[in-house]
This record gives C-alpha cells, sequence and structure tokens, in this order.
C-alpha cells in the first residue's frame, strides 16, 4: 500500500476483504468484534464484577473481545495481542484504545489551556506528539479529542474540551484529529482520533457530571454539532464515542435520530461509533430501558457499534438475533466498521505493528516532546490583568513566592495525564531557579490534605492555617509578591463538578491576609477551569491563568513572568463575576429587554452585572495593539473582511486578531456576536499589517428551527479586534444574488 494515500482516499480498499472475513465469522465471533473490555493499568470507570475480568481471559482465547481500553505498555499489549491472534479461530487483531489526551508519557497543557493559544498548528503538534508516545506504548486508539462546547465552568470537564464556541472548537477539533491520526493512519505513530461526547454532553444542566440536557434544536445544530460537522468533514475522525447523558430525554447510547440519522446517515460517518463506559447499562438507570436486553438491543440499533464495559453486547446480542428482534445485517454493519478501522490501521499486515520495545526505549519523553510541551505552554498562557507595571517582574525588585501550588510538580500534569509520572512536572520554582531569579518562599497554604492523586474525595483544605503568618511576615518584607493559587489536578476532569468555582479552601483567604501587608501582587491562578476570581480583578494589579500547563510548566511561566515571552494567550471561556451568573457566554441572544436602563424590568440581575469579569477572547500582552481601517468587500463566493493591526507598544508580540458578525434580523433570533475568523499574527514593536480574513457561506447561515442550514439575506455587523468585546465595526448587506453566488452549503 502506498504511503501517499490518506485514510479518506483508502476507504472502499477494504471491502472485499471485509465481505471475505464477514461471511467466515460465527455470531459469536461478530459479537466479539462489538465487545470492548478494560484492561487493570487504569480505572477510567465503575469496576466492573470480578467475574467478568475471570470472564476476559476464556473469551480473548476464543477472539471474542474486539478491543481493550486500559492496557498500556508494549509487553502487556504483545501479551492481549497474542491472545487474539495466536490463539482464535479467525486471529482477527484486537484494537488497544486509552484515554490520551494532552500527551501519553509528556504531558502537554490540558487541551482548554491549548485552546486559549488559538495556535492550531501548536496544537496539531501536541497531539502528534501524544500519539507518537501513546503508539510507542502500544496504543492505536484514543478517546481524544472531547470537542463538547460547553458554557459550564462548574463541570470539571472543560478542562478537556476547547471552552464555548462551536467557530473556535471546530477548528481545535480539526487540528487535534489531524495530529492524533496523521496522514497515514498505518503508519506505526499515528493513532485512531475519537471525536466525544455525541452529543451535548457538555450542556450537563448546573455543570454536574453526567447531569441531563435538555437542548433546542437550533442549539444543538448552531451551537453543539458543528465542531462534530466540521472534524468529520476536514480531518476525518475514525471513531466517534456517544455520550452517557440524556438529550431532550433520550440516551445519546440509545439515540438513533444522532447517530444512525445525523452521523451514519447526513454525514456518512463510516469509521466505529463506541459507546461511553457501561452508558448502554445506564439506560436502565435512565428509565429508557427495562432491563439488558433492551439496553442491547436499543444501543445496536441506534447504531451504537461498540460496546465499552457494558457487557450487553456479549451477553444479548446472539439472542436478539436469533429471536429476529435484531437483524444480522445490522450487526454485519457495526462489525464491518470495527474491521474497517482495523485494516486502516494496518493491523490485518501487522498486528504487532505498534508493538515494538525499542520505539518504547526511545520514543518516549524525548527532549523534542518537552520542547513541543514547553512552547506549547508559553503560548497557553493568558494575561488577565496588568496594572501598575507589575510585570514583567523588574529585576531589582525583591520577590516573594508564596503557595503551595508554586512548588507542586504534579498539579501542572492536570487529570488525564495518562501514563506520566507522578510529581514529575517543572514547578514554578523549578522554573524560578533555573532562570536564576532571586527570591524567598512560603508555602502560606496547602490546598489539599494529603498529596495522593488518585484520593477521593479530594481534601480540600479548610482548616490548617500553620503557614499563614511566615507567609504574610515574608510578604511584608518584599517589594513583589508572586502568589500562586489554584486547582490541583484532580479538582477539574470527569466526577470533578464543583459548586463553588472560587478558589479552593483557605486560598481566598491567604490572598486577603498578604493583601493586607503588601498589595503589590501577581496573583499565578493554575486550574483546570475558569475561577470566580473577583475579589482578586478588584485588588491586585496582575492576574495571570496558566491553568495545568503540563510538564513544562514552571518554565514556561517564568518565561511570562520576567518578560522573555511575551504572553499571547486568549480565553477560550468567559470568566463569570459570580456562580450565579452561570450559564454566561458571549454569543447569547439579546433578550427583547437588553438594557441597560435605569429602571427594574430590563434583562439583568438586581446583584450582580451582565458582562462576564474576563471575556471570551480576552488576553493581555506586553505590548498592546491598535486595530484600524476595517473594510468589507462582497465577492463571489465570500466577504473580504479586511483591517490593520498595529503593534502600538515597544515590545514584539503576538496577537490573536479576532472577527465576529452579528446577523441582525432572521428568521430566528442571532446571537449578539459570533466568531467567525481569527489570525494569530507576529508584529515587530511599531510594525502594522493588513489582515483579510474570508466569511463563507457556512459563516453566514445558520440551521434553523428544522435542522436545515439557511444563509438569509439583510444586514450583518462585523467587529475585529483582540477580544470578544471588539469595538472596530463596520457592516455589509447580503443580497439573494450574493447568496446565489456563495452556493448552497
Ligand atoms: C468515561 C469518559 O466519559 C470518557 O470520555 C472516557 O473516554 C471513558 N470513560 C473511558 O475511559
Amino acid at each position: 500500500m502506498t504511503s501517499t494515500l490518506t485514510h479518506a482516499d483508502k476507504t472502499g480498499l477494504y471491502e472485499t476483504r471485509i465481505d471475505e472475513l464477514l461471511a467466515e465469522m460465527t455470531l459469536t465471533e461478530k459479537v466479539g468484534q462489538l465487545t470492548q473490555f478494560s484492561g487493570f493499568h487504569d480505572v477510567t470507570g465503575p469496576a466492573p464484577a470480578e467475574w467478568r475480568a475471570a470472564q476476559k481471559h476464556h473469551l480473548l482465547q476464543n477472539g471474542l473481545i474486539g478491543s481493550m481500553l486500559n492496557v498500556v505498555g508494549v509487553e502487556a499489549v504483545r501479551n492481549y495481542q497474542k491472545f487474539a491472534v495466536e490463539n482464535s479461530r479467525l486471529g482477527i487483531p484486537m484494537m488497544f484504545a486509552y484515554d490520551v489526551i494532552h500527551g501519553q508519557k509528556t504531558m502537554c497543557p490540558i487541551p482548554l489551556a491549548e485552546a486559549a493559544s488559538w495556535d492550531l498548528n501548536l496544537i496539531r503538534k501536541s497531539a502528534r506528539v501524544a500519539a507518537i508516545e501513546a503508539a510507542a506504548q502500544g496504543l492505536n486508539w484514543t478517546f481524544a479529542p472531547m470537542v463538547d462546547v460547553s458554557r459550564e465552568p462548574r463541570w470539571g470537564r472543560v478542562m478537556e474540551g476547547a471552552g464555548e464556541d462551536p467557530y473556535l472548537g471546530s477548528r481545535i477539533a480539526e487540528a487535534r484529529v489531524k495530529g492524533f491520526q496523521g496522514d497515514n493512519l498505518s503508519a506505526n505513530d499515528t493513532i485512531l482520533a475519537t471525536i466525544k461526547h455525541f452529543a451535548a454532553y457538555g450542556f450537563a444542566e448546573a455543570g454536574k457530571e453526567y447531569n441531563t440536557a435538555e437542548i433546542g434544536t437550533t442549539t444543538l445544530h448552531n451551537m453543539v454539532l458543528p465542531p462534530f460537522d466540521a472534524a468529520l468533514k476536514n480531518a476525518n475522525p475514525r471513531s466517534v464515542m456517544n455520550a452517557f447523558n440524556t438529550v431532550n430525554g433520550i440516551p445519546g447510547t440509545g439515540d438513533a435520530a444522532l447517530q444512525r440519522d445525523w452521523l451514519k446517515g447526513n454525514q456518512k460517518f463510516d469509521g466505529v461509533v463506541v459507546s461511553d463506559w457501561g452508558s448502554a447499562l445506564e439506560m436502565i438507570a435512565h428509565g429508557f430501558v427495562a432491563d439488558e436486553r433492551e439496553a442491547a438491543k436499543v444501543a445496536i440499533l441506534a447504531g451504537s457499534d461498540i460496546d465499552m464495559e457494558s457487557y450487553v453486547y456479549l451477553d444479548h446480542l446472539e439472542n436478539l438475533v436469533e429471536s429476529g428482534e435484531v437483524d444480522e445485517a445490522v450487526i454485519d454493519d457495526a462489525v464491518r466498521r470495527v474491521l474497517r478501522v482495523k485494516f486502516e490501521l494496518g493491523l490485518f499486515d501487522d498486528p504487532y505493528r505498534y508493538i515494538d520495545s525499542e520505539r518504547e526505549q526511545t520514543r518516549l519523553f524525548t527532549e523534542s516532546h518537552l520542547n513541543t510541551a514547553l512552547a506549547m505552554a508559553r503560548k497557553s498562557i493568558v494575561l488577565l490583568k496588568n496594572e501598575r507595571g507589575a510585570l514583567p517582574l523588574s529585576a531589582d525588585k525583591k520577590i516573594a513566592l508564596i503557595g503551595a501550588l508554586a512548588v507542586d510538580q504534579d498539579a501542572p500534569l492536570g487529570n488525564w495525564r495518562a501514563d506520566a509520572d507522578a510529581h514529575s512536572a517543572m514547578s514554578i520554582m523549578d522554573g524560578f531557579d533555573e532562570a536564576g531569579l532571586d527570591y524567598v518562599y512560603s508555602y502560606g497554604v496547602t490546598v489539599q490534605l494529603g498529596d495522593s492523586h488518585f484520593e477521593y474525595p479530594v481534601h480540600v483544605n479548610y482548616e490548617n492555617r500553620d503557614g499563614f503568618d511566615e507567609a504574610v511576615a515574608i510578604a511584608r518584607d518584599m517589594d513583589q509578591v508572586v502568589l500562586v493559587v489554584g486547582e490541583t489536578a484532580r479538582m477539574s476532569g470527569e466526577g470533578r463538578s464543583r459548586a463553588d468555582i472560587g478558589l479552593p479552601g483557605l486560598q481566598q483567604e491567604l490572598l486577603e491576609a498578604i493583601h493586607a501587608v503588601n498589595p503589590n501582587i501577581v496573583l499565578i491562578v493554575m486550574s483546570g477551569r475558569p475561577l470566580v476570581l473577583s475579589w482578586a480583578d478588584a485588588n491586585v494589579p496582575a492576574i495571570v491563568q496558566v491553568w495545568h500547563l503540563g510538564h513544562r510548566s514552571g518554565g514556561a511561566i517564568t518565561d511570562v513572568l520576567t518578560g522573555k515571552e511575551n504572553p499571547s494567550g486568549k480565553l477560550p471561556m468567559s470568566f463569570p463575576r459570580s456562580v450565579g451568573q452561570i450559564p454566561i457566554y458571549y454569543n447569547h441572544l439579546n433578550t427583547g429587554r437588553p438594557g441597560p436602563r435605569d429602571e427594574v424590568t430590563w434583562a439583568h440581575y438586581s446583584d450582580e452585572k451582565n458582562s462576564p469579569l474576563y471575556a471570551f477572547g480576552h488576553g493581555l500582552s506586553y505590548t498592546w495593539f491598535e486595530y484600524s481601517d476595517l473594510t468589507t468587500r462582497l465577492e463571489i463566493d465570500h466577504v473580504d473582511v479586511s483591517f490593520r493591526v498595529k503593534n502600538a507598544g515597544h515590545r514584539d508580540g503576538e496577537e490573536v486578531a479576532q472577527l465576529y458578525i452579528r446577523d441582525r434580523v432572521a428568521s430566528i433570533a442571532r446571537p449578539v456576536k459570533e466568531l467567525k475568523g481569527f489570525e494569530k499574527v507576529h508584529l515587530s514593536a511599531g510594525e502594522t499589517k493588513r489582515i483579510h480574513l474570508k466569511l463563507k457561506g457556512d459563516e453566514l447561515g445558520f440551521f434553523n428551527t428544522q435542522g436545515n442550514f439557511v444563509i438569509e439575506q439583510g444586514e450583518f455587523d462585523v467587529f475585529v479586534g483582540g477580544t470578544s468585546d471588539a469595538p472596530l465595526h463596520t457592516m455589509f448587506n447580503l443580497s439573494d444574488e450574493h447568496i446565489m453566488s456563495f452556493g448552497a452549503k
């Protein structure tokens, strides 16, 4: 096979071989291909009954397990693969999946942080590094990227996504899928990507993990589905994972309209749909099916091909076919998909393709991968506030470095750290030392009692103030305080929803105690989600959002604090002023009473502002950028939006120039602003560049209440700038003739 073919080109090449294989397979063997078991390397869902583990060996020996998750490392993978290939009748190789979310051994920043870079090349490269390392450990399938749009910072899984915007989320979904899958899926260092969770998992009510979502047709099509659509059209992910939650009362695993009609029908998706962990079984708890047998029937008919850890296919599918309740053609279609991706991975040519001890020795945690992690970390940092010349730090000031997270080598690894070694990241103190900075350190207060990474529940420190006095004394003596606060790794991620997203534990109290003696505070916020930082914003001169940045966290943060790196990150999610504002997002509808008015009857809170503390797209630099000369020109197949950006300061820097539109009047109310383009541009001090961005038909239309894509004539506002609050404005008029020349979607 030539390596110049992309996997999309290859689709169709294997069908005859799949036909032959299907003809040879018994029904039991077919069901085996649709069954996925977990190994013991990691626990990423509720533990199965012990007898299932024993059953696994019997099944493996007979070729009755199609794929596994949580088996990691060449030796372990080889053992299982040997079972499947050498002992079973047909010798069909297995696939090995793992949650390789932001790295395998080398941790890059968490996905939400990477999204803040708006740097698609780097994001793709980061996924590429993860794929190389995962493949070197015998894996050939990742359950990433999560492409769930979310407006819910209380939801711990926002750390795993790209934030609140479907346009940015779409570009990032494409970049990450391409990074994992590369140009040639059968190469031994590329792996299958999974877009998840299908669908609307990010709309869990009140940000509570696994919770219900209620979504209207227009929100589903305009907000939730676009990143799935973009990835499917432009990056060809070979797998999709459905979702635990119900959407409008239907659990994702049993949703035929989404899986059969939209995904496999409209989108012509010919890869494989995998359930989430036990999600077929969970349809019983949802009250959607009566028992396991019905769960199996509903899931397979709805288009969920592989059953991860529910065992309902294993136990019931054969009987369902024999009784005539499920047509064997349905099973064949699901099996065909599984076999197809196995062919595409090259596993039929060589089942041991990903299993190579030498690569496991040489391709993990390399200098070059760590350099990518550092580059990615630098670009992911967002400077939220910088007044009174607080940053960059000036060399002649005496610095107090305070906070348990400043020396934490584990928190920066974030959640979903795959096979990274615990406590192996560069801390901020390590970064200060490497840069030769002079400082005095005090921990102030611990964030978590006990340091076990796997500890659940996390014991947040609400009691122990032993370190307060020393930290306050040091802060009093120094010119400048660098105070590091936020969340440990396990405070965000799956199952880590929080109702209060202020600084956990006693950190707010410490901040206020230090502020009382020395207000010259640079606040470093390490977290897996937007936190409520209103007090800090009102009281400290500088705030830097550093998320969980991976292995090179401390180096990247130090580079930004010292000015070696000019920060360029922009928020992929709004930061609320208070929890009561949530969900708060920039692309909201206007309401009939948008205000502001000097009276009670308009859309507002009587005890809080409407605006977020920090808006989507916000992020400062040590220089500043001026936008001017905004024009639009209607071309044959697009609208050309052009403007000038000037670096008006004295330092070189990078700016994310953002383009937003508003469709003023339409057949459904449209958002007050929607991101429709951006460009990350490097500008030397004093330099000006003209930027051209194209608005195509896809960007100007929307899905209506019937779920149909329409572009409507009329006036469009255009805004450009370095934030969603972009003030530079113009408008254009789109006629029916233009729409005709743009062509239908
Ligand atoms: C549950 C999570 O929702 C999903 O994203 C993950 O891939 C699976 N567990 C497997 O670990």
